[in-house]
């Protein structure tokens, strides 16, 4: 039987079913410190957006670790960062350099270990010393050498939002879920920022 005309709904209605929310989305802003901020990224847009809001409250010398299986949008992220704190130039991916250097309302250190192979290459690229002198530091892949700076810093944890970390979905439109966590008094204050940012 076809719905009679009350039942079935008009174009005027059907259009004003609210969009699907595309910014980053507050899921869970869990009690326990170490359990963090649970955030959907539904697109790269998102990823973006939630580095531009990790820089509206940073600071000199914080420091910020970046995790997540290759192709996460560690480095997405990372460009949000840099446009919120005022950076232009292009963000590119520190995987052969290291460590990229951007000047801003702080500098910016965006630093890749995927490829350090030993603790004692840490020292060349001088990350205690960029953060002392007042630098942003944001480091991907730190999981492999966790003290290579202060451990009171913020944690982003990256997933793909569908299938397992190992085997991502082929469609990036399934999008993202970061856990963001903190490693102390400092970071702690940076994450209750976030969550203020965040909440809807
Ligand atoms: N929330 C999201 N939803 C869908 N795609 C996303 C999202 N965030 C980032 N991406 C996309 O994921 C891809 C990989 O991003 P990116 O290069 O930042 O990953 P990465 O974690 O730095 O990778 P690597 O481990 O190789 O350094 C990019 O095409 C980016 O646009
Ligand atoms: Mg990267």
């Amino acid at each position: 039987m076809r719905p009679s005309r009350s039942e079935s709904s008009s174009p005027g209605e059907r259009a004003k079913k609210p969009p699907r929310p595309t910014g980053p989305r507050l899921l869970a802003d869990c009690d326990q410190p170490q359990a963090g901020l649970l955030v959907r990224l539904p697109r790269a847009t998102a990823t973006v957006r939630l580095g531009r809001l990790l820089a509206v409250d940073a600071l000199p010398g914080d420091v910020l670790s970046l995790a997540g299986p290759l192709g996460a949008g560690k480095t997405c992220l990372v460009g949000g960062l840099a446009r919120g704190l005022g950076i232009t130039g292009i963000v590119a991916s520190p995987s052969f350099s290291l460590i990229n250097q951007h000047s801003g309302r702080l500098t910016l250190y965006h630093v890749d270990l995927y490829r350090i192979g030993h603790e004692s290459e840490l020292s060349d690229l001088g990350l205690w010393e960029a953060a002392e002198a007042g630098g942003v530091l944001a480091i991907e892949w730190l999981e492999r050498f966790p003290d290579a700076v202060s451990r009171d810093r913020l944690q982003i944890d990256l997933r793909y939002a569908e299938g397992s970390p190992l085997q991502p979905s082929p469609s990036p439109a399934e999008g993202r879920l970061a856990r963001i966590t903190c490693g102390g008094p400092r970071s702690a204050a940076r994450l209750a920022a976030l969550a203020a940012r965040l909440a809807p």
